[in-house]
């Protein structure tokens, strides 16, 4: 198939560059709003683009209001996340969190997996797994694309 990326709809572009980039790790990314509430979740769109000075970076579309994921929402709140590393055993409880949940409801309630404090921010982080914390979180943009980076402050 062979088609300007504009003539596709948005759905049929994500498929198709999704399917070309792969296999993709997955970041499972640990929030917690200023309610208070520990928001959790998966996202492939995600690597690390520097590892002297490590910097991690992932995508969620740039959106408003309700239409805003929490994850994106509590991270540029916070400029605070926890990115944990994906065991074969938590893989069915990671596929869990995608779930579209209110923003009142904690992910890791739902999908039941155990967390634990991290040492210098305010989400929590998946117990007796490898993981960072990010604590100088902030948006970019590129062509209308918007990601989200951050400097690891502490790998655990
Ligand atoms: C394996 C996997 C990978 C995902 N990767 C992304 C991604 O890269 N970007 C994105 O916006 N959503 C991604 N999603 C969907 C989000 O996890 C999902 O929309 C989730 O509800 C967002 O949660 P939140 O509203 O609590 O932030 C992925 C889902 C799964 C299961």
């Amino acid at each position: 198939m062979q088609a300007p990326t504009e003539s596709l709809e948005p759905d049929e572009r994500g498929r198709i560059i999704k399917s070309a980039v792969t296999p993709r790790p997955i970041a499972w990314i640990s929030t917690t709003s200023t309610d208070g509430v520990d928001n959790f979740a998966p996202f492939t769109s995600y690597n690390y683009v520097s590892s002297a000075e490590p910097v991690v970076i992932f995508n969620t579309p740039d959106a408003e209001g309700d239409e805003q994921k929490d994850t994106p929402r509590n991270v540029l709140e916070t400029e605070e996340f926890a990115v944990n590393v994906v065991t074969e055993p938590l893989a069915q409880r990671m596929n869990t969190t995608a779930a579209s949940l209110e923003a009142d409801e904690s992910e890791f309630d739902y999908a039941e997996v155990e967390r634990a404090a991290c040492e210098t921010i305010e989400p929590p982080r998946v117990a007796d797994e490898l993981g960072c914390t990010v604590s100088t979180a902030s948006a970019l943009f590129w062509r209308g694309a918007r990601a989200i980076d951050g400097a690891l402050d502490r790998l655990q």
